[in-house]
């Protein structure tokens, strides 16, 4: 049994690829995922380094690697703090700064039109460390508070058939969860077209605990928007432990596979408001927690090892 199959009357099962992996992985991801998102390959800097080049050969290669396998591709992500190149925002006031946001969301929207199914519109727009409900970012300074507002309105704009998501991380902290939740309130009600919230669901084996995943599905829920998990990985540490393993021992396994069981149960549970689950990558031999927060520090979060065998996680969400 896959995991699209053991899934499909409740979500889509995803995985995050990239250029590499659809070739190194390429096995486990036709068998078991319905829905990839590049890690990089759509992103600013990735499709537009230069205002006069375009970068879309890597994205477009595994836009047909998805559509040559029967599988849908997220878009990911055209306003973002990170990952933009600094052309963008050069000698820009914030009538220029809008008209390159606009240019953007319509070249890329357009260009990938029949091969995105979602879009993650504004990515990690919130600020997590203070109190401020908006993070600073030169997208916030240029063009004011509503920035999200124009980026989202030109997202419709351009792709009227595209659900459209606002996505984050910490999205089940409590203080964060009424932070993300009242932005998009607020832009629900200025009728803003947010489609969708997106939980990146980066977590570890300890935490955050199902209590607060299921909070956090109900208030967002409750803004009649519809979610996906879209970034899950299940870190062996937690954030501030930066300790070294060469294996993880057995009780740290059998703690990530019931951490993915009780996760998946409540997936379950709230099927009808989650479209999809995504893990951020596909087997433990290649993941962005191998370098963050530590660097060159091995760590095993996803449902496939290093050799791209079935893990005790993966058997524990096949399992019920
Ligand atoms: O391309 C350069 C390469 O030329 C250079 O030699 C090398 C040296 O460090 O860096 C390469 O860039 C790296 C880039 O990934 C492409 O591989 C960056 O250093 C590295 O920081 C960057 O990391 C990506 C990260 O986003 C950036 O914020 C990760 O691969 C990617 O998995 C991660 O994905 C994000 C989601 O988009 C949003 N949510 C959080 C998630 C995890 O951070």
């Amino acid at each position: 049994m896959t995991l699209k199959e053991k899934y499909k009357d409740y979500f889509r099962v995803g995985a995050e690829v990239n250029l590499h992996t659809i070739n190194t992985h390429k096995e486990l991801i036709i068998k078991h995922f319905d829905s990839i998102t590049c890690e990089n390959e759509t992103k600013f800097e990735s499709l537009c380094p230069l205002p006069d080049k375009d970068t879309f050969e890597s994205a477009d290669a595994i836009a047909t690697f998805a559509k040559e396998n029967g599988i849908l591709l997220r878009g990911h992500t055209f306003v973002w703090h990170n990952q933009t190149p600094e052309w963008v925002f050069k000698d820009a006031d914030k009538e220029l700064l809008l008209s390159r946001m606009k240019n953007h969301i319509q070249k890329v929207g357009k260009h990938y039109q029949d091969s995105m199914y979602c879009w993650d519109v504004v990515n990690e727009a919130i600020e997590d460390k203070t109190d401020l409900v908006l993070r600073d970012s030169q997208w916030r300074r240029i063009i004011g508070d509503d920035f999200m507002e124009y980026a989202f309105r030109y997202a419709k704009e351009t792709l009227p058939n595209t659900p459209l998501y606002y996505n984050d991380y910490n999205e089940m902290n409590p203080v964060k969860r009424e932070k993300i939740y009242s932005i998009v309130k607020q832009m629900k009600e200025n009728g803003v077209p947010v489609d969708g919230i997106g939980m990146q669901c980066h977590i570890n084996i300890y935490e955050p605990g199902v209590d607060e995943l299921k909070a956090a599905i109900e208030r967002y829920a409750s803004l009649g928007v519809r979610l996906q998990f879209t970034e899950m990985d299940v870190s062996m540490f937690r954030f501030e432990d930066h300790t070294v393993l060469n294996a993880p021992s057995k009780e740290l396994i059998q703690l990530q596979a019931k951490k993915y069981k009780e996760y998946f149960k409540v997936f379950r549970e709230y099927h009808d408001v989650i479209d999809c689950v995504t893990l951020w990558g596909v087997a433990d031999d290649a993941t962005w927690l191998s370098n963050f927060p530590v660097r060159n520090r091995k760590n095993w979060p996803l449902l496939f090892d290093d050799n791209h065998e079935e893990k005790e996680a993966f058997y524990a969400i096949m399992d019920f």
